[in-house]
């Protein structure tokens, strides 16, 4: 382990607390009393409690979650709200964490279910004059100028955590960005590992859709050879959504058929739901005790830190699996200030005894926990709309109802600060342009989804971009067999499939728009945009459709790809695209030589694919070898 992780309890820490309710962390915690750390004060107020951290002038600061609108921190005040309408960079996000990680080799971790403040770069007051930073003697005219973060040598991190008295800190160092993350994710338990067929392609259908149109789309995608492994049924699936009943409705009379109709076509299904009950659910008044205050569009709030509404609502949906659905897209389990304050207040109580904020910081983790324990031993890859801290074992990909491509990008750039996922995924098109620089994206991040809820007609059909979007489609599955191996690092050694470029290059501290897929380099460029600045790592670099080489340092590119770069000495497995994985899927890989290779390793993953705690195996390669294995054909 490349980074020591220490816990230091502050006062007297709150009992609803994220570490409470998460998997048994994968390495070691040292304990250190606050004394032997007097860089860092304590103090408790009727506010709440307060922490202040020393900063340099250099430091920097990523993390907080899915940050959708800024990168570093520095100078910023982060406020760690549940918000499901995030437009600015004050913290708020459908996932906000309070982790961050600094570039100077060390990151914090506060253990706390409260909306969290960090101040991230104040000057205190120290009771001594200091000579104005050079410079600063001039009159000042320039807005940005003035206004400007200033970093000082004296600078602190204030941390306010309101109404607790106490909270355990969690202090990681280590030698790189990605040694502490990867901590980070280990305290959570480790990465989640999602099955073979959760890293294919995804596509949700209108939500209007009866179930002959589900068939149909599930038809289309086979005969236009559109590689796609799962549909998604979006509120139509229910007899009464919003709130749920989670039965199936009259447009589905024939569901049990259907779902034998498309696992024979090779799909798996996901159902959308959210968990505020419906009296019409089957479980409603067994949940009545176990659910909050108040109801959300007129349905329950279960609480699921409780076991008894844990497994009220996991073994019925147990039996929606063991029908044949794979996963669930758990919406609106993060509740909104912006959009009609639809979701419960923050003083709201539930029967465990937390509070409405408290919950709100949970209620995603714990509703994934939920769903997992249905799920039993299937693994899913499936999405939801909040998480918290230590979320990183849960197989869920967040998402967002904004659609500004910048903003999808910094997310994907951002989240593997945190132990999360992040789909960028792809709705309604302005342009061909738009829909395929938007499809590159997603194709290039932890979950590849389109998300027609609201089209009837697949989106490219407008554009007739049918057969640019199949390649994208099909590049994706291509780089199935390598992205299931970075899930497998996440999943044992904490190391993010899709992570910020400074993670393993520490020059890179300013880059907010590249990041790194797996270990290959992507520079996404944005829709009506022919080409973008490219900056490259120190080394050597090919582009990955053309085989050029490239030095370090800025690079103009003009591409209708989408810009990814491999490392020399890298060789990249490569498989031959399949329309969707089955349990026999067998892959034809090329090993593909970048640069010099005579040294390069390739690893590859084989067990099962889709269960839990299955035989695995770590395959090596080397350029020239071809073994015999079950899942991987090696072509000559
Ligand atoms: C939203 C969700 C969308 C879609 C829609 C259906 O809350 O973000 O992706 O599922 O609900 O009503």
């Amino acid at each position: 382990m490349k980074a020591t992780l220490c816990k230091i309890t502050y006062g007297t820490p709150e009992d609803f607390v994220p570490s409470r309710f998460a998997p048994s962390p994968k390495l070691p915690v040292r304990t250190l009393s606050p004394d032997s750390v007097p860089e860092i004060t304590f103090s408790v107020s009727l506010r709440g409690c307060r922490l202040t951290l020393p900063l340099t002038a250099q430091t920097k600061i990523y993390g907080f979650g899915l940050q959708l609108n800024a990168f570093d921190h520095r100078g910023n005040k982060v406020t760690c709200r549940v918000n499901a309408d995030p437009r600015s960079a004050s913290g708020d996000s459908h996932a906000p964490v309070p982790f961050f990680v600094t570039n100077e080799g060390w990151g914090l971790y506060a253990d706390t279910a409260r909306s969290a403040v960090f101040q991230c770069g104040s000057d205190l007051n120290t009771g001594r004059s200091s000579l104005p930073e050079t410079g600063e003697t001039a009159v000042m005219t320039d807005t940005a100028e003035l206004y400007r973060a200033r970093t000082s040598e004296a600078s602190v991190l204030t941390l306010e955590i309101p109404f607790a008295s106490g909270v355990d800190l969690y202090f990681i160092k280590g030698d790189t960005v990605l040694d502490i993350v990867s901590a980070y994710n280990l305290l959570a338990g480790g990465g989640c590992m999602p099955p073979l067929w959760g890293l294919g392609n995804f596509y949700r259908c209108c939500g209007q859709f009866r179930e002959e149109q589900v068939l149909e789309t599930a038809d289309d995608f086979r005969s236009l050879d559109l590689p796609c492994d799962t549909l998604g049924l979006e509120p139509g699936w229910h007899s009464h959504s919003y709130s749920c009943s989670f039965v199936w409705s009259e447009r589905f009379p024939h569901h049990k058929a259907m779902l034998d109709r498309l696992a024979a076509l090779g799909f798996k299904v996901n159902l959308w739901e959210h968990a505020f009950t419906n009296p019409a659910a089957p479980f409603y008044d067994k949940m009545i005790p176990f659910s909050g205050e108040y109801l959300v569009w007129n349905g329950l709030v279960p609480d699921f830190s409780l076991p008894g509404a844990e497994e009220l609502f996991s073994s019925y949906h147990k039996t929606l699996c063991d029908e044949g659905v794979s996963g669930f897209k758990l919406d609106e389990c993060d509740g909104s200030d912006f959009t009609g304050g639809w979701s419960f207040p923050d003083c709201a109580r539930f029967p465990s005894g937390m509070d409405g904020e408290q919950y709100h910081h949970l209620f995603g983790t714990l509703y994934a926990r939920t769903i997992k324990k249905a799920l039993g031993s299937r693994r899913t890859l499936s999405e939801i709309r909040n998480l918290g801290a230590l979320a990183a074992p849960y197989p869920f990909v967040l998402y967002s109802d904004l659609y500004d491509f910048g903003n999808f990008l910094t997310g994907v750039v951002n989240s593997g600060f945190s132990g999360l996922l992040w789909a960028p995924e792809l709705r309604h098109a302005a342009s061909k342009s738009d829909l395929i620089r938007r499809l590159q994206l997603t194709a290039f991040s932890a979950h590849s989804l389109i998300n027609a809820w609201y089209m009837e007609k697949m989106p490219w059909l407008e554009f007739d971009a049918t057969d640019e979007v199949r390649r994208i489609l099909r590049l994706r599955m291509s780089f199935l067999p390598y992205l299931y191996t970075a899930f497998y690092d996440y999943h044992t050694e904490g190391k993010p499939p899709v992570r910020a470029l400074v993670c393993d290059y520490p020059d890179a501290d300013g880059i907010s728009d590249e990041y790194l897929f797996g270990d290959l380099l992507v520079a996404p460029i944005a829709p009506e945009q022919d080409g973008r600045e490219v900056w490259l790592p120190d080394g050597v670099w090919y582009g990955f459709f053309d085989g050029r080489r490239y030095e370090g340092g800025v690079h103009s590119v003009s591409t209708n790809d989408i810009p990814l770069y491999v490392k020399e000495g890298t060789l990249l497995p490569l498989a031959d695209p399949v329309s969707h994985v089955d349990p026999d899927t067998v892959f034809d890989i090329t090993l593909l030589p970048f640069g010099d290779c005579s040294d390069a390793v390739c690893r590859l993953i084989e067990d099962d694919g889709m269960t839990d705690g299955a035989d695995c195996r770590v395959i090596t390669l080397r350029q020239g070898e071809h073994p015999a294995c079950k899942r991987y054909r090696i072509k000559p």
